[in-house]
């Protein structure tokens, strides 16, 4: 009896099958109830009592093995049958791949960044930990200034600082190059601000600056029309209101007609027409000499925008805090988007 267990591995070893017939007609011979196996199952108890041990280790080996190959070439052969098939049918639809989208905000730097490289703009980076010098003394921040307060900056120590504008990296451009000089600088910013639906701590800027001979402010407004332009459509008017930042002398805020109502006044412009898109001006005399430049010859313009702003504008956002949160519910919205 030993030696049929024998045999019956060797041929359990070297079966092999084209269709599942013969997969079947291999098991019911072995395995089924009246198979070669089971027959020697049920011969178990007339094997003397010495031999039970080696005989029964053997026999469970065995099916053990029927059963796997059985299951193996079932297996294989059930899988390339499918196969088979799905190749034979060559006006089967693709398969649906899921696609990621951009981030919003992704999606707009680069539409910001694309609108000024097409008018000969570079882009430049700048650190997100700065020092006192980058983020507020070269900027013309007077050493009381508030917005050197504890409220508004997360400092490291009494130096250094999270940057708290983009604005830093236009010092940065501006030592370590000569006029002409135009660039855009796209970046994240930190600020100790709670979070609510119109502020974060955490936001992103897009700052620009030109610097040449002969600069004028009517160069700045012609630069920011034609951004709004591009970036809003056509028809888009823009308004400049004076204002005062450190940095820049004259300084403005600038505002675009407003998408929803074309200007005629509703909700969302809060019956203004217009809606606050940037701060700019042309840059301080100091500032340029600070960074090495000389400010009898050269001037410049400088401009902020915060992309949140644009984006909730451009998408009819109306809460900061949903770019923070990944729901994929809001980031799929975006697909689309390029
Ligand atoms: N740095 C300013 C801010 O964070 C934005 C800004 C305003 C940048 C005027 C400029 C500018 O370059 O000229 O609010």
């Amino acid at each position: 009896m030993l030696e049929k267990v024998d045999i019956l591995l060797d041929e359990v070893a070297k079966f092999t099958a084209t269709d599942l017939n013969q997969v079947e007609e291999f098991r019911i011979r072995l395995l089924g109830k009246k198979g070669e196996i089971t027959a020697l199952m049920s011969d178990f108890r007339n094997v003397p009592n010495e031999q039970k041990k080696e005989f029964g280790q053997k026999l469970n080996t065995l099916k053990t093995a029927a059963l796997e190959k059985v299951n193996e070439i079932k297996d294989s052969l059930e899988s390339s049958s499918t196969s088979n098939k799905e190749k034979q049918d060559l006006t089967r639809p693709a398969e649906y791949t899921p696609l990621g989208a951009r981030h919003p905000l992704s999606v707009v730097r680069k539409e910001i960044l694309d609108i000024f490289t097409r008018i000969g703009f570079s882009i430049s980076e700048g650190p997100e930990i700065e020092d006192d010098f980058h983020n507020f003394t070269a900027l013309n921040f007077p050493p009381e200034h508030p917005a050197r307060d504890m409220q508004d900056t997360f400092f490291i120590d009494d130096e250094i600082a999270l940057r708290t504008h983009t604005s830093s990296v236009q010092v940065r451009v501006m030592e370590n190059s000569t006029p002409p000089i135009r660039t855009v600088s796209p970046g994240r910013v930190f600020r100790n601000e709670a979070i609510s639906a119109r502020a974060h701590c955490i936001f992103h800027q897009v700052e620009g600056l030109y610097i040449d001979k002969g600069v004028s402010f009517a160069d700045l407004k012609q630069t920011l029309l034609y951004f709004a332009k591009e970036m809003f459509g056509e028809n888009t008017e823009i308004r400049l209101r004076p204002s005062y930042f450190p940095f820049t002398e004259p300084s403005a805020e600038v505002d675009v007609s407003c998408q929803i109502c074309n200007g005629k006044g509703c909700n969302v412009c809060k019956h203004t027409g217009f809606l606050e898109i940037m701060g700019c001006g042309m840059v301080d005399p100091n500032v340029l000499e600070n960074c090495g430049i000389d400010s009898t010859v050269y001037s410049g313009f400088a401009f902020g925008m915060g992309i949140e702003r644009i984006t909730m504008l451009k998408y009819q956002i109306n809460d900061l805090r949903h770019f923070f949160e990944n729901d994929l519910r809001f980031l799929n919205q975006f697909k689309s988007a390029y």
